[in-house]
């Protein structure tokens, strides 16, 4: 596993903007290592990262990290993008999203989209934090 550059940029992102954190319900999606989760809930946040519960290796590297960053209080969830699961109706409503480096196959948009979607229709005033790399370019010469 890896920290993606976007997960620094976000993670920086929300140090930056640290004291409007404590006590907002923050969900991770795409989490793997989890900087950005890790960071929010440093600050103060609620948070709940999550990544594929088809990946269940990818969910235990997001405990490993609360565990090595003191977090025990930090729920980890296999959320599928695309997929609505009893985990992810059963989610709290939460403020911010977070989505560091998971925009790289366009094929999988829609479903990203989708459960973005869903989460907002619990709280409509949530906001999506997200951070991504463009990976290929066209150039036109
Ligand atoms: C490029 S990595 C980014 C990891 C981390 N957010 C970061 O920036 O360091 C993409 C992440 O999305 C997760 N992922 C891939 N497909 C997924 C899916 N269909 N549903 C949920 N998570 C998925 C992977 O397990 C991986 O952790």
């Amino acid at each position: 596993m890896y920290v993606w550059p976007c997960a620094v940029v976000l993670a920086q992102y929300l140090w930056f903007h640290r004291r409007c954190l404590p006590g907002k319900a923050i969900l991770e999606i795409g989490a793997g290592v989890s900087l950005p989760g890790i960071v929010a809930a440093k600050c103060g946040a609620e948070v709940i990262l999550s990544d594929s519960s088809e990946l269940p290796h990818c969910l235990e590297i997001c405990r490993k990290s609360c565990q090595m960053n003191d977090l025990p209080q930090v729920r980890v969830v296999g959320l599928t993008w695309g997929h609505v699961s009893q985990d992810l109706l059963a989610l709290p409503s939460q403020d911010i999203i977070l989505a560091s480096d998971v925009f790289f196959e366009p094929e999988d948009f829609e479903d990203i989209l989708t459960t973005v979607y869903f989460l907002m229709q619990k709280n409509p005033k949530a906001q999506l934090w997200s951070t991504y790399q463009v990976r290929r370019l066209t150039l036109c010469l």
